[in-house]
């Protein structure tokens, strides 16, 4: 019981057409349905209707995030849990956020986010049968990942937001930085046995650092970034590998100013998996081992 994983991320487009061509056509998402302000989209492999929501809006960002519940009372207890913590929590029927949408509860987390958990989102299924299923859809469009996987958002006092994830919701604190004098200035945590479901960075409150696709494996990373040269999206780093997680990756920018990443690799967790700690002299290895440092475009973050 408890939180499964990330389930999708609403994020603020002031183009939701240009948005929505990139999306399908470069990520290679598929659109599920869409309404005045928002279009729903899904990657290929996810059974739910959907795992990202481009929203029309002045400025890009991240309007929510949403979790994955596994059972239908697990939102009355993280309602009380917040609500203990002094949060406010709204309640929201089946359907009424969104087509597809499942039962929810929405409430700020102390980091300045607005988040969300979701039971029963409605399930559209993959691209496969359920029976003798080959193990990959043809004609399947850009990058295409077969799901998301994490989100990366920023903080003014991550020991506070890591807390809460910890505590509260019951996330798992798989890696941290730390500084000299001992705070956190990032963290690493996990619901779903790998090394991140959510990882927190020192900025400002509110803000989105990036989101980040899964992919199989370092040949579909690096073919990943053929896709994006193709197509003249912005490289930010990469392909490349990050010390904290071992992931291989590539970030890339949506042509609102969102930053995507693709993702792999990793190791498993179990829920008594003790700390990985790197210190603030190795901050450069930790986010991105073979280049040892973080340019300053990379420490750009949108709030
Ligand atoms: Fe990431």
């Amino acid at each position: 019981m408890g939180i499964l994983r990330l389930s999708h991320v609403e994020i603020r487009v002031p183009d939701l057409e240009l948005a929505t061509a990139y999306y399908t056509e470069v990520l290679g998402l598929l659109e599920t349905g869409r309404d005045a302000e928002r279009v729903f989209l899904k990657c290929w492999d996810e059974h739910e209707h959907h795992s990202v929501i481009l929203r029309y809006a002045a400025t890009h960002g991240l309007e929510h995030m949403g979790f994955k519940v596994e059972h239908a009372d697990d939102l009355e207890r993280f309602e009380s849990k917040v609500e203990k913590e002094g949060g406010q929590v709204t309640r929201h029927a089946r359907g009424e956020l969104a087509p597809g949408h499942g039962e929810a509860i929405r409430f700020q987390t102390p980091t300045g986010h607005r988040c969300e958990l979701v039971h029963g989102m409605e399930k559209v299924g993959n691209l496969l049968p359920r029976t003798n299923p080959p193990p990959r859809p043809l004609g399947l469009v850009g990058i295409a990942p077969p799901r998301l996987d994490h989100i990366f958002v920023t903080a003014e006092d991550v020991d506070e937001g890591t807390r809460f994830f910890r505590e509260v919701l019951g996330f798992r604190l798989t890696e941290q930085i730390l500084a000299d004098d001992g705070h956190q200035l990032a963290t690493w945590l996990e619901v779903s046995h790998t090394p991140h479901d959510i990882a927190l960075v020192t900025g400002p409150n509110g803000g989105l650092h990036h989101f980040a696709f899964w992919l199989d494996d370092w040949n579909e990373v690096r073919t990943a970034a053929d896709t994006l040269a193709y197509h003249g999206v912005p490289i930010d780093v990469g392909p490349t590998r990050h010390g904290a997680t071992r992931g291989y990756a590539v970030y890339f920018f949506d042509p609102l100013g969102n930053r995507n990443e693709v993702f792999t690799g990793g190791y498993w967790v179990d829920p008594d998996h003790e700390v990985v700690t790197w210190t603030e002299a190795e901050m450069g290895r930790a986010i991105f081992y073979y280049e040892g440092a973080v340019n300053q475009r990379f420490l750009t973050v949108h709030s």
